[in-house]
């Protein structure tokens, strides 16, 4: 059965934006009634078009700037929107007020995703999945921007341009749109051996999920929550679907990608529309902050997890999805995450590749979404009001009335902010920091395998069969025979059976490679 959407305080926000145009007459742009759609204005019957025809030019030129730019990364998803429901406080670990109370319930709109594929790739590609979820609370908007796989492929933010020029269609022919299968992909993941855990998962049947409904999301990243006594708890998050995690035999993958490309999309709009409301866990695995150091990882390293049996992850809500957006271009492709997106009580850490991120979101939306007011976008409006001293820039909708746009001021209004701070207005962790400036890794980062063994020692054997076969297919594809003995050699560092199955079916030998540091050279290190 449909859930009750009415008291969804968003929905009833974008209902205020939204409009039909059942019954309506058509009209320009400035509301004028058109009399005749079907023929421009013309010297003659059979002469040229006039200039004048201001009809025809209005048409035109709208949809000559149809399109905005598709997202760097992550340009093809699916969004719809929902409810979370917290089913036990956590108000002793975060005074977040959507995460206090119980039974209370915050929208959401969420967005899944494919990393590297064009908006017009097929969703059956081998890659990982993105897993954005806007909650619209009352202290404003918090975003938990995740994946499906709960590791990254590199551990600092400087290196993701490079990841993502090597794993996108090569600059000279655009090809391949696959996520993965190509010289330039293989070329980079082999000379970085930080991925290698990560490779495993995408190697992994988890790539290829079976429904958008039936895969997990993860925050990644540790990110803090703070309580109201300001004690900090490290903490990792986790989505996990009711209906079970499902995957697709590569085979099947490809037969669908032929047959549907818009399998998911497509799977998941149907479910919303019949009332099967995809449904996830919202858990979470706590560290107090003076446990930080007790791994044998570093917290703030992104190729790692925590595993479950060493902290295991407590259920603390629901999260529904119950309605498909109304428009596709005005939410799923306008909305706008950001990790950086906090309420009082969440905070990020020192994670290099998390830091860098915090840059990269305004800083992309500003030239896909064209404007600083993009936050004005009914999707991406807060339910919380708006009022700050921010003005102007192109499309800005807010009318704020008065002459005052700054503060301190004497004459009134300008939005002081010191009441504000009484009233538990976000403030930073304090935490001590102190070092060299530097350029360089923390020791701590320099492990690169051992999780991806435990990784590949967890999978099953037909499990393993199809992480193999995944290499196998991968690699072949693979021109340059130097890569394919690289990648090979970096796989003897996580099982010697898994690298020499490969290695004979790619042509190659496994070489040993000399265990390395922090990263290769370009040489390969080949010993
Ligand atoms: C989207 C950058 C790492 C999850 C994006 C976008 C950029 C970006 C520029 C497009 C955003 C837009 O146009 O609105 C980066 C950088 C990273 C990084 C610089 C590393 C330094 C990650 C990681 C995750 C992730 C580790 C997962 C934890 C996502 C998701 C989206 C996205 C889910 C799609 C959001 C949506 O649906 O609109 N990222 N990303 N990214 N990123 Fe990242």
């Amino acid at each position: 059965m449909k859930n009750d959407t009415q008291k969804n305080k968003k929905l009833d926000q974008l209902n205020t934006h939204s409009t039909s145009n059942e019954n309506e007459k058509l009209t320009t742009d400035q509301g004028l009634k058109i009399n005749n759609n079907q023929d421009s204005l013309k010297a003659g019957d059979r002469g040229p078009t006039l200039l004048e025809d201001f009809i025809l030019r209005e048409k035109i030129t709208h949809f000559d700037h149809e399109r905005i730019p598709e997202r760097v990364v992550h340009a093809r998803g699916s969004g719809a929107h929902g409810v979370f429901k917290l089913n036990k406080s956590l108000k002793a670990y975060t005074k977040a007020k959507f995460l206090d109370n119980v039974g209370d319930e915050t929208p959401v709109f969420v967005r899944f995703s494919t990393v590297a594929g064009s908006k017009g790739s097929t969703d059956l590609a081998r890659d990982v999945r993105g897993f954005a979820i806007k909650f619209y609370t009352d202290e404003g908007n918090y975003d938990l921007v995740g994946n499906n796989v709960p590791v990254f492929f590199i551990q600092d933010a400087l290196k993701f341009p490079d990841l993502i020029h090597a794993v996108k269609p090569e600059p000279d022919n655009e090809i391949p749109q696959a996520a993965s299968a190509h010289d330039t992909f293989w070329d980079f993941i082999s000379l970085m051996p930080e991925s290698m855990h990560m490779i495993m998962w995408v190697m992994s049947d988890r790539a290829i999920p079976r429904s958008l409904r039936m895969m997990e999301g993860f925050g990644v990243h540790s990110f803090k929550f703070i309580n109201e006594e300001g004690k900090v708890h490290f903490v990792k998050f986790h989505f996990k679907p009711k209906l079970g995690v499902h995957s697709v035999a590569w085979d099947e993958a490809q037969r669908i990608s032929g047959v549907d490309p818009d399998f998911h999309k497509r799977d998941l709009w149907e479910a919303i529309e019949s009332g099967a409301f995809p449904e996830w866990d919202f858990g979470v695995q706590l560290i107090p902050e003076e446990d930080e150091h007790k791994f044998d990882f570093d917290l703030l390293d992104p190729t790692k997890l925590i595993p479950e049996e060493e902290v295991p992850v407590e259920i603390f809500g629901t999260l529904t999805l119950n309605k498909n957006p109304d428009n596709f271009f005005a939410e799923t492709e306008q909305v706008a995450f950001h990790p950086g997106h906090l309420v009082p009580g969440i905070d990020f850490t020192n994670d290099p590749l998390l830091q860098g991120r915090l840059f990269s979101y305004t800083d992309t939306q500003l030239s896909r979404l064209g404007s600083p007011n993009f936050h004005e976008i009914p999707i991406n409006r807060s339910v919380n009001t708006v009022h700050n001293n921010q003005r102007d820039g192109h499309m800005r909708q807010q009318i704020v009335k008065g002459k005052v746009s700054y503060e301190p001021n004497s004459i009134g209004g300008g939005c002081p902010y010191q009441a504000m701070m009484s009233e538990g207005g976000f403030v930073s962790q304090e935490e001590r920091v102190s070092g060299e400036k530097v350029r360089r890794r923390s020791e701590s980062f320099v492990d690169h395998y051992s999780q991806a063994k435990l990784f590949y020692n967890s999978q099953s054997a037909p499990e393993q069969t199809h992480l193999q076969n995944a290499l196998i297919f991968e690699l072949s594809k693979v021109t340059i025979p130097g890569i394919r003995e690289r990648m090979v050699g970096q796989l003897a560092f996580i099982d010697k059976t898994l690298a020499q199955k490969v290695a004979d079916k790619v042509g190659v030998k496994v070489k040993k490679l000399v265990e390395p540091n922090q990263s290769i050279p370009a040489d390969g290190n080949a010993s």
